[in-house]
């Protein structure tokens, strides 16, 4: 798919980190951009900045989800392009210093990134089978979904977030295997380390340390690198079911 000027594009966590990155390349080619965020301080300021439509929105929550889908929809036509960058990341360890995981965290976890994920990829993917076809190949929209490498190299206090990100990374081929009759492609990008607010916020140290473990280059993923890979699979249109690692070749250690 080309993004054309007015192409309507949603993103979620896009009033921060690599969801603003995305929201803010998708508005550099020409989309039309909605912000969805359940950050209502950081995401109306990323909007106006690029010409977007902010939308407090909660993934958790489907009538929050359909809300902003809706919101988005009449302001810029139903969106062609959607992508997920919501997210949330916790530490605990399965037995920790109090005691067994606290289940509600890890449901928490589960809840915004795995089920937040497919439902706002199934709301979005609902709507773009309504509308018509933008080639010859019959394509109707792209979902570009945010998974981990902590999906297959889980460190010491993921395993709730490993778990989100593995049922994110596993659900991409059979949601390509759904939505190929209503020509809806659907990725997912595993990123590495990126400097994000996520891990901006460690000590410098910290950040030195992480950023000497990537093979080459030996430093953060820019969030900018990020978007230019949700740019690649939406504008690739043989590009389908598959997860891309993005991440200097980084295979994460257990702590
Ligand atoms: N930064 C990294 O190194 C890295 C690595 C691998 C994967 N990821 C994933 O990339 C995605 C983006 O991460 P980031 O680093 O940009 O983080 P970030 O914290 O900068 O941004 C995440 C955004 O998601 C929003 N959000 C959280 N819960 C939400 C909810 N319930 N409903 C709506 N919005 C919600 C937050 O308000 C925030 O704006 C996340 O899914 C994260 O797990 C990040």
């Amino acid at each position: 798919m080309k993004i054309g000027a007015q192409t309507p594009a949603v993103v979620t966590g896009a009033a921060s980190g690599l969801g603003e990155a995305t929201a803010r390349m998708l508005a550099a080619a020409g989309a039309k951009v909605a912000v969805l965020d359940r950050d209502a301080a950081r995401g109306p300021g990323v909007a106006a900045e690029i010409g977007g439509l902010f939308h407090e929105t909660d993934v958790t929550d489907d009538a929050s989800v359909r809300a902003a889908l809706a919101a988005a929809a009449e302001a810029h036509g139903p969106a062609r392009i959607a992508v997920n960058c919501a997210g949330i990341a916790p530490a605990a360890r399965t037995v920790g210093r109090d005691g067994a995981h606290p289940m509600a965290v890890f449901e928490k976890v589960i809840a915004v990134n795995l089920v937040g994920t497919m439902r706002v990829m199934a709301e979005a993917a609902a709507a773009m089978a309504t509308l018509d076809p933008l080639d010859g190949d019959g394509l109707r929209g792209v979902v570009v979904n945010t998974a981990s490498v902590a999906a297959f190299e889980g460190q010491i206090g993921q395993a709730a977030y490993a778990a989100s990100k593995g049922g994110v990374a596993a659900l991409t081929l059979p949601a390509a295997r759904d939505l190929a009759r209503h020509g809806v492609r659907v990725c997912a990008i595993a990123p590495g380390l990126f400097g994000t607010p996520m891990l901006r916020g460690l000590p410098e140290d910290v950040q030195e340390s992480l950023a000497k473990q990537v093979p080459f280059p030996a430093r953060l993923g820019d969030p900018a690198e990020y978007a230019a890979l949700v740019r690649f699979i939406v504008e690739t249109d043989y590009m389908n079911g598959e997860v891309i690692r993005l991440d200097g070749a980084i295979r994460m250690g257990p702590q």
